[in-house]
């Protein structure tokens, strides 16, 4: 093995999107009683900005880890314990599919019993309670909202003015929700997290040398699931390779060669990179709250 097995990868930020989201997340604050956190299921720790505690203050939250159908169950068992024995409440959902999603109004519901006891005791107790989903790019907010407006029309937005072009979609008689989510931007505190969030699709592959994100990719699946690299590419990945290098026969293996017989390393990159994220590897969870508890 390298003594650097993990190629080290730039990344690319930009503060100006980030100062603008926490703007719009601290105003949404102003007219929502509670609030939807979206994770990532694969990725429950780098999809989770740590901000969120401070921006969203004692706001109810309900924590969500979408993508489920792409995790790995049991690591997303042990994800739940692990935030529930923080005191959150946790949801699991496909939003593409809509698993789970039907549950979230009865989680709401739950969440935000003590409020509207409160409301109940001021004689407030008949406007329904409003919430926000906020979450990392891509991990899956709008797909939510839609599989939750479904065929509900939008109710009338806010005061002109105040809240201009803000929608909310009653969801049912209790509840409604802001129809535009709001956009966390994801910490990159190490190289592993900024691997994580590009595997899983939250920043795009481009920013990446996609063959250093593979090969590194390959290294991993090769210390944790190597059987999952003998049945999709066909190969038991030997221990003294480098990340290339297993790339280089899964390339060979699928036939990608390019004129002059090399393998075509870089089309091979990018077909894993699309493998996984369209779960053709298999229910793969890339972090567990062992070896990423950054929470808790
Ligand atoms: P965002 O608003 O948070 O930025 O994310 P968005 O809803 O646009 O979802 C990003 C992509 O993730 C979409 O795929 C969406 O279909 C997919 N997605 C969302 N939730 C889930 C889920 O629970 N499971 C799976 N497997 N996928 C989910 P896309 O790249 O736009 O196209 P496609 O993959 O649907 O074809």
């Amino acid at each position: 093995m390298e003594a650097t097995p993990y190629q080290n990868m730039q990344i690319q930020w930009f503060p100006g999107h980030m100062t603008k989201a926490q703007r719009e997340i601290r105003e949404s604050m102003k007219l929502v009683d509670a609030v939807c956190e979206l994770l990532d299921a694969r990725i429950p720790a780098s999809s989770r900005n740590p901000d969120i505690d401070e921006l969203t203050g004692d706001k109810p939250r309900l924590l969500i880890l979408n993508r489920c159908d792409l995790a790995d169950p049991a690591v997303t068992a042990r994800w739940r314990a692990h935030f529930r024995a923080a005191g959150l409440r946790v949801l699991e959902t496909d939003a593409k599919s809509g698993r789970g999603v039907k549950e979230l109004p009865l989680a709401l519901r739950d969440i935000l019993k003590e409020k509207r006891a409160a409301l109940a005791e001021k004689g407030q107790a008949s406007r329904p309670m409003r919430v926000v989903i906020l979450g990392i790019p891509n991990v899956g907010k709008s797909t939510l909202i839609n599989r939750l407006a479904g065929r509900r029309a939008a109710v009338a937005g806010d005061k002109p003015g105040v809240t201009r072009g803000r929608q909310w979609i009653r969801i049912d008689r209790e509840l409604e929700l802001l129809d535009t989510p709001g956009i966390l931007w994801p910490r990159f505190s190490s190289q592993a997290v900024g691997e994580a969030l590009a595997l899983t699709g939250a920043i795009k592959t481009e920013v990446f040398d996609t063959e250093a994100l593979a090969a590194n990719f390959l290294l991993r699946l090769r210390a944790t699931r190597p059987e999952l690299i003998e049945q999709r590419y066909k190969f038991a990945p030997d221990p003294e390779e480098s990340g290339y290098a297993l790339l280089e026969r899964a390339a060979r293996k699928r036939g990608m060669l390019i004129p002059g017989g090399e393998a075509d390393t870089e089309r091979m990159a990018r077909t894993l990179l699309r493998e996984y994220h369209a779960g053709k590897l298999g229910a793969l969870s890339l972090e567990t709250p062992e070896s990423a508890a950054i929470f808790g």
